[in-house]
């Protein structure tokens, strides 16, 4: 039996698709090459702005073909779209035979026994189960031999008035250190370098059991063999000193942090409720830089949030400026359903959103080409992650991807380069040494 899995969405989708594998790997199934060979296919889901939704139908459309060879192949949807679309969906496509939440992707043995006697094996849950921490039991199946995610939390308690998550993942749940620490052991004992910490909202890990992240990452730090810490994403209302101390205190945690600050005008994100203003943002960014030297910032920004004015968006552009991030994922606002952002007056026109958004990314282009050009020269430490096209290639400590010659010996290893030339979103670098 073979199973194929198309993964929509952020980090955590993909990790929650990793430990799905692990489920699948351990009921007997193995990765097939290509959706037309499988006899279970799975969708997960993502429903964060409407375009994602859409693309659910079309796969659908598609992978229906396959039953008409293999009547006994079932068709899933899992993720964030089916938490939200629940039977709606199902009524839609009718193809679908499994839908399961994100609450319960521990259940998936279950539901696959239900289908294959016949039944439509939908379990769409309101709220996570009691037992849910039966999915940290499985191992995840991973691309990445490396470099290998751990979700560390799941849902969020924040509410972001134009988001989806709260209702798609539910209230925020810490994984117990015990248990994150135990995944890490094993990671490293199959030769993962590099953890990167997953949850919506990972910087708020440890509120709901009395415990704070900066504990998590020294302890996370503390593992044998662990050589360098991500994490993914913080939010900048629950970046404290503490966190900040930490990341400069503990060598392993890399300089890099995602921080999404979503608009730069302070009635705005009063509005999307962030709960902090660009003057708190601005000086979270640099109590980042005291105390992590060379640190670098990639964030998340919405362009033509509801009632957003010309100057509203020009106060975007200046903090962009004021920050100078290394990347930006920037965002149409997309109103979605049963948030307080859809029912808001005053949307703004979409020939506007586009517009402010073509002025957005000529700035960030600017930005990033002097940037890059910074890079050309200095020397930087880089972990071979894998292969294309003939070159190994690995990320700095900054997150930079980069492009090198040498030997495969080298995959996994940690190693110095020369910057010798720097384009958009890579650099072309020459081996020095490799690193103990
Ligand atoms: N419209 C546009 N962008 C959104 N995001 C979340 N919800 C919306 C929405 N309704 C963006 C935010 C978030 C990222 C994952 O997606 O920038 O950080
Ligand atoms: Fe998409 Fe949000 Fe779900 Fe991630 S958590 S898959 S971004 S809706």
């Amino acid at each position: 039996m073979k199973f194929f899995i198309k993964t929509f969405g952020c980090q955590m989708n993909f990790n929650d698709s990793e430990r799905i594998k692990g489920i699948l790997k351990s009921l007997g199934y193995e990765q097939a090459q290509s959706y037309e060979e499988a006899d279970l296919i799975l969708i997960n889901t993502c429903t964060i702005r409407e375009k994602p939704d859409q693309k659910v139908y079309s796969h659908l459309g598609e992978y229906r073909k396959v039953k008409e060879k293999n009547p006994k192949a079932l068709i899933g949807v899992c993720g964030c779209l089916a938490q939200r679309a629940g039977w709606e969906l199902v009524q839609k496509a009718p193809v679908i035979d499994i839908m399961f939440s994100s609450f319960n992707m521990h259940q998936l043995p279950e539901l696959i026994h239900q289908a294959q006697a016949g039944y439509k094996a939908i379990s769409i849950l309101e709220n996570p189960p009691e037992d849910e921490d039966r999915l940290w039991e499985y191992p995840t199946v991973r691309d990445n031999h490396y470099c290998a995610y751990v979700t560390v939390m799941k849902g969020c308690d924040k509410n972001c008035t134009y988001c989806v998550v709260p209702k798609t993942r539910g209230r925020q749940r810490s994984r117990s250190l015990e248990s994150i620490l135990s995944e890490v052991k094993s990671l490293v004992e199959e030769g993962v370098k590099e953890i990167h910490l997953l949850g919506q909202n990972v910087t708020a890990w440890g509120q709901d059991i009395n415990m704070h992240f900066s504990e998590l990452l020294y302890r996370v730090a503390e593992v044998d063999g662990v050589e360098r810490v991500r994490f993914t994403t913080g939010h900048p209302k629950d970046m404290d000193e503490r966190i900040a101390k930490a990341m400069g205190e503990i060598p392993q945690v890399c300089e890099h942090i995602h921080l999404p600050f979503q608009a730069g005008s302070n009635r705005i994100l009063n509005l999307m409720d962030r709960g902090y203003t660009r003057e708190e943002y601005l000086e979270k960014v640099q109590m980042l830089r005291e105390y992590k030297k060379g640190i670098t910032f990639s964030a998340d920004v919405i362009v033509g949030f509801p009632t957003e004015t010309e100057e509203d968006f020009e106060q975007t552009l200046d903090l962009i400026e004021k920050v100078r991030f290394e990347q930006l994922f920037s965002f149409k606002f997309s109103p979605r359903p049963e948030t307080p952002a859809y029912y808001m007056e005053e949307q703004v026109p979409d020939e506007v959103k586009t517009a402010r958004m073509e002025r957005l990314l000529n700035l960030q282009k600017k930005i990033l080409s002097e940037i890059s050009k910074a890079y050309e020269g200095t020397l930087q430490e880089v972990l071979i992650e894998g292969e294309e096209k003939g070159k190994l290639v690995g990320r700095t400590r900054t997150n930079r991807w980069v492009a090198l010659e040498g030997p495969e010996e080298l995959l996994g290893k940690r190693v110095l380069v020369e910057v010798l030339k720097a384009h958009p979103y890579s650099l072309d670098c020459r081996l020095l040494s490799v690193l103990p």
